[in-house]
């Protein structure tokens, strides 16, 4: 079962498997008949809705982030759980890096400027962005996908400072990174990335503590969850120019309500969950998703296995 699946996934799940439209209506068939989940976007599946489904055996996501699973009532009902590591950490650090220089140098406000009657000859004072290059990276999070932003801004020749739960030697020795607590990552960084995975820990880890800390001229990106970040303070950390600018490729809820007053806003660039959204990565998600969900159905080891 699984819901708005596209048809290269349909084709290579095979003709051997049937595939039906997600339905969790109290009156669900599907749920009844399924034996795997493909979560495709991120619908909830929690326990009491794995209940309703006596012969799932796998929940297989598409993609690595499994927040919107309940990993603990799946693994005390024996159902196995799948996700799609490592294949979308350079895709994700892409748009880490896309979201950080169009928000350091406008190039969304510039787009509608450059299209709009507004534009009538090249003004030298127009819209005048922050340097990335050079300037001091804070990455939260030096997991896989962090990493990869760190190899990335060396490029730019950007000195990298990295909060993580723990600290890693051998990371900083490879990729030429630097320890800090969170409110000297904070304190320091020109731009502070968001790359960590939501975990309790990890909820509400940005907000007005965090945002009073930063420099007026920071740059918050974050491609990692959106409950990470207090919208509340955020809006006011906008609003108030406490920061410059933000990115943000998820938000809390997702999508924001239409007349969310974050979108009004003409320092904030924001962008609709695209961070491994590319053709390579998204082909190679579907085939680990594939993957992890034959292997349940052959009571075989699932390749990705996260419960
Ligand atoms: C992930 O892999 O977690 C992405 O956010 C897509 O779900």
């Amino acid at each position: 079962m699984g819901d708005g699946l596209p048809p290269m996934l349909v084709e290579m799940l095979g003709s051997g498997i049937e595939v039906l439209a997600w339905d969790d209506s109290p009156q669900s068939e599907a749920l009844n008949r399924a034996v795997a989940f493909i979560t495709y976007g991120h619908p909830r599946v929690d326990g009491p809705l794995m209940d309703r489904a006596p012969h799932l055996k796998i929940v297989s996501n598409h993609g690595v982030g499994v927040d919107h699973i309940d990993c603990d009532a799946a693994r005390d009902r024996g159902i196995a759980v799948g996700n799609t590591p490592g294949c979308l950490d350079a895709s994700t650090a892409d748009m880490t890096l896309a979201l950080m220089l169009a928000a350091a140098r406008n190039v969304v406000i510039g787009d509608k400027f450059a299209r709009s009657a507004q534009f009538t000859h090249y003004d030298p004072s127009t819209l005048i962005g922050f340097e990335v290059t050079g300037s001091t990276l804070g990455i939260v999070g030096l997991g896989r996908i962090g990493r990869e932003v760190a190899r990335r801004a060396r490029a730019f020749d950007m000195r990298i400072v990295y909060h993580n739960r723990r600290r890693d030697e051998a990371a900083e020795r490879e990729l030429g990174v630097t320890y800090r607590s969170l409110p000297e990552l904070l304190a320091e960084s020109d731009f502070v990335t968001l790359n960590c995975p939501l975990t309790p820990e990890t909820t509400n880890l940005i907000g007005a503590k965090e945002f009073a800390l930063m420099k007026p001229t920071g740059i918050l990106i974050n491609v990692a969850r959106g409950p990470v970040v207090n919208h509340d303070a955020l809006l006011a950390a906008l609003k108030s120019r406490r920061i410059a600018a933000a990115a943000l490729d998820v938000t809390a809820p997702e999508p924001l309500p239409r007349d969310h007053p974050l979108l009004e806003l003409d320092n904030l660039v924001i962008t609709p969950h695209l961070g491994s959204a590319s053709n390579r990565t998204r082909r190679r998600m579907m085939e680990m998703t594939v993957e992890n969900l034959r292997a349940a159905l052959n009571d075989a080891p699932l390749p990705w296995r996260v419960v």
